[in-house]
């Protein structure tokens, strides 16, 4: 297969810019490895909110539904997140997404550039050489459990649920990776307290005799909320539920030196979904100071996913050849930086240019 249909979903605030970027370097990756990419874009979040009343239009649904992978931007706007009555919220639309879609592994990969590593500030003993993989659970937990409020009495709750089919497949994903690295998997949970915890551990236990080559152990999520600052490279391979999965990438994504550098794939059986962990940024938005990284690199993701290693193992060694010639934005180099465009054009470039020059 070398033609493609990428349904291109940029969101709010600095979504639009960064998935720009993306689509850029897949065109020119395209032109340096014949491929032939095709964009369906579709509105989700506060812009189509605005625009439709539906934070995921159906359209936008079918769209995904139809394509071969989803590219999306970023989702949220400051005037919902100032006003806790909106009852209709953009996340609603990211969420219904990720279900409908069964997105249930969200993978979040986690690396340190050497010419960053005084960005962090976390002391480079610490960080230099982290390599760590998350595997977050996306589609239950308490993200999707009932919810209720009650505003009379001033009642609310959110209820956490999980069957032990909606733990298995992201475990085997995650063992099955962990395989492929350096034979660790650590689950992280709160058994001491919860009985959802208590049956994550039961179901890694079992499937862990299917994977006698790998270490499993287990760790609640306070005590990792601690050790992933204090000594990261103790991590490989991190196996979690939904919200604790949301907690701790934002926490470890401090060890890269910039939430402007983390992509992340979101995998289903039957659909997938790539898109930077980064939030939409509003302030900067419409500025052209965004760091595309976070979102290139999930298009890397994609391609892997879409079978096509080697144009995904160019795109990386482009990112990689622009971060460490600074050719950066403003989160990278305060001092001296390039615009979203300039740093994605770059890239573009290189993927092309080292492409010819490697094999013509
Ligand atoms: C993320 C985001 C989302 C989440 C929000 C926007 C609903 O924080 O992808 O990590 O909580 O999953
Ligand atoms: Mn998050």
């Amino acid at each position: 297969k070398t033609s493609f249909n990428i349904a291109v979903l940029p969101g709010d605030g600095i979504g639009p810019e960064v998935v720009n970027e993306s689509t850029k370097v897949l065109n020119a990756v395209g032109e340096a490895f014949n491929y032939t990419f095709e964009f369906r874009y579709g509105l989700m979040g506060a812009e189509a909110i605005f625009k439709t009343g539906n934070p995921l239009p159906d359209e936008t649904l079918q769209i995904c539904k139809e394509s071969d992978a989803v590219l999306f931007g970023a989702i949220g706007d400051p005037s919902f997140d100032h006003n806790p009555d909106a009852k209709v919220r953009p996340e609603q639309g990211l969420l219904k997404l990720r279900k409908e879609l069964g997105l249930f592994a969200n993978i979040r990969p986690l690396k340190t550039y050497a010419s960053l590593i005084d960005k962090s500030p976390l002391k480079k003993e610490i960080i230099e050489g982290a390599d760590i993989q998350i595997f977050r659970e996306l589609v239950s937990g308490i993200y999707f459990g009932e919810k209720f409020t009650d505003e009379e009495s001033g009642y609310a709750y959110d209820i956490c649920t999980y069957h032990r089919d909606e733990i298995a497949p992201i475990v085997h994903m995650a063992f099955q990776e962990a395989r492929k690295r350096r034979k660790k998997l650590t689950l992280i949970d709160k058994a001491n307290v919860l009985d959802t915890s208590r049956l994550w551990r039961k179901v890694c236990k079992e499937i862990a005799q299917e994977y006698p080559d790998v270490e499993l152990d287990f760790m609640f999520v306070d005590n990792a909320a601690m050790q992933l600052i204090l000594n990261p490279k103790q991590f490989d391979v991190i196996v979690t539920e939904n919200m604790f999965g949301d907690i701790i990438s934002d926490e470890a994504s401090v060890i890269g030196g910039s939430i402007g550098l983390l992509p992340s794939a979101s995998i289903g059986n039957e659909n997938a979904l790539f898109e930077p962990i980064h939030g939409s940024y509003p302030q900067a938005k419409g500025k052209g100071i965004a760091n595309p990284v976070a979102s290139v690199l999930s298009t890397a993701m994609m391609l892997d996913y879409l079978g096509l290693e080697q144009a995904a193992e160019r795109l990386r060694q482009s990112v990689e050849y622009a971060i460490e010639n600074k050719y950066v934005t403003v989160d990278l180099n305060a001092d001296l930086y390039y615009s979203t465009s300039e740093v994605g054009s770059f890239i573009a470039d290189y993927i092309k240019y080292s492409e010819k020059s490697y094999y013509n």
